[in-house]
């Protein structure tokens, strides 16, 4: 059976055209909105420091583990994620049940990117308004004012949320050369540049010694159940892991390159650039005296106070506003991916139709998401509305618990030579990885959620 693996290799799947188109689409599906916008509003809420440290904890212990392995189940397999786990439960003598975790991912992409979506909108909303000047002079009671008006105005998000979601559907359709590749390397050179720029203001003009003290003093106090519970989903959303991204991206992948150091080099850019999205927009939000726990709307309500009070802040706010939609665009893609792979491989639909048809689905999600803000703000689902039980669901339970069998199925159940065979890690690296991934990354997860359930002690 592993014969039947290889065989598709050369069977004309789409590959990137190298090692660095690899690196370069899985850092951009890595970047996003989740270093940018959630990555300081929830290290905010929770305490700064505390938060940081978990989440760091987290990367190293699960997340850059876990993903090594996601990557390198997608290039055994060479398949879109469900026939991929489908393929490797064959050719390892285990139950094809295993499919159940590329369809629970396929399905989790599309409800991430629904509620992802409609943010993204945001951001387009607030380029165009800082693009237009239109945040000189805004003082806190009128940022916060905008950004309420924004969300009770269906119509106006309803467009905002259309018009991302073309983006997204476009690139996928355009297909792995000429959609995710060309995109991601047309986007993140400049996403770069504008995250080092930002940061450069923050430091020069900003309170960065404020920034710096906030995420980073040892305060270990702070660290509660859900405060860890809320890092390690983080540490899964921002590094995209969990859902089966990094296994269709993997899938692209050639034989020759090395998936560790693949690995590392996007976990490594992925915490980077939040740590450093970090101390740029706490450096603007302490120098301006601003609420650094402003929960979701932190960079929508307080930075705009901060551009429109400085020199240049029209240019800074666009440019602020351009990365983050630059940075949710390349990340989108990766969310849409694995289910247009699995319908273009399983169905007669081509690529782009399959692209179309299921960003339709997305986007009708995405409506009673939006409208969960205003219309249907009422409507609550376990105790949350719409948008938040979404990002509960997904990033706090889906991801980890797809991380968790990920985990598992590539230290437990496959065998340990075929694993060694395809990373092709070579001295202690392997041992330690897989020692981790046996023992460290399960417990870790179970722990957390063990004792988010209470059948724990409180840790
Ligand atoms: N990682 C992206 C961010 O930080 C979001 C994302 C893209 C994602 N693809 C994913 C999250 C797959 C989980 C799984 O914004």
């Amino acid at each position: 059976m592993a014969t039947e693996i290889t065989d598709r290799r050369a069977a004309g799947r789409p590959h990137w055209s190298g090692r660095w188109a690899f690196v370069l689409a899985a850092t951009g599906s890595a970047v996003g909105l989740g270093n940018i916008w959630k990555f300081p509003y929830m290290a905010g809420e929770s305490g700064g420091s505390a938060f940081v440290l978990v989440y760091v904890a987290c990367i190293l212990l699960v997340g850059l583990p876990v993903m090594v392995a996601e990557i390198m189940l997608g290039r055994r397999a060479q398949r879109n994620p469900v026939d991929a786990m489908a393929a490797l439960a064959d050719e390892a003598g285990a139950a094809r049940a295993w499919q159940g975790l590329g369809v629970m991912g396929v399905v989790t992409g599309v409800l991430i990117l629904s509620f992802y979506s409609v943010v993204a909108g945001w951001m387009l909303d607030y380029l165009a308004l800082s693009a237009r000047g239109g945040l000189a002079g805004l003082d806190a009671g009128a940022a916060q004012a905008r950004f309420g008006a924004l969300l009770a105005d269906p119509l106006r998000l309803l467009l905002l949320h259309t018009v991302f979601m073309a983006m997204t559907v476009v690139v996928v359709g355009g297909g792995v050369a000429r959609g995710l590749e060309r995109a991601n390397k047309l986007l993140m050179p400049v996403l770069f540049a504008i995250v080092l720029m930002l940061l450069a203001y923050g430091v020069i003009w900003g309170d960065a010694a404020g920034a710096l003290s906030f995420m980073f003093r040892a305060d270990f106090g702070k660290i509660t159940p859900a405060v860890m519970l809320a890092a390690m989903g983080q540490a899964f959303f921002s590094l995209s892991i969990g859902m089966g991204a990094m296994m269709a991206y993997g899938s692209y992948l050639d034989r020759g390159a090395s998936i560790a150091r693949c690995g590392l080099t996007v976990a490594a850019m992925d915490t980077v650039v939040a740590l450093l999205a970090g101390i740029a927009i706490f450096s603007i939000v302490f120098a301006h005296g601003l609420q650094p726990a402003a929960g979701p709307g932190l960079v929508l309500q307080t930075l705009p106070i901060a551009f429109g009070d400085m020199r240049g802040g029209a240019a800074l706010g666009t440019l602020f506003f351009t990365l983050l939609v630059f940075a949710a665009w390349t990340s989108s893609i990766s969310l849409l991916e694995p289910a247009t792979a699995w319908v273009t491989e399983k169905t007669r639909i081509t690529r782009p139709w399959a692209s179309l048809l299921l960003g339709a689905a997305t986007w009708l999600l995405g409506v009673t998401v939006l409208l969960s803000f205003n219309a249907w703000q009422e409507i609550r689902l376990f105790g949350l509305g719409i948008f938040d039980a979404l990002d509960y669901l997904t990033t706090n339970i889906l991801l980890p618990l797809g991380g968790l069998m990920i985990a598992v199925f590539a230290a437990w159940v496959m065998q340990a030579t075929r694993v060694r065979d395809e990373l092709g890690m070579r001295g202690p690296f392997y041992g330690v990885w897989r020692f981790i991934l046996r023992y460290v990354s399960p417990l870790a997860i179970a722990l957390v959620f063990l004792n988010l359930t209470g059948l724990l002690p409180r840790l």
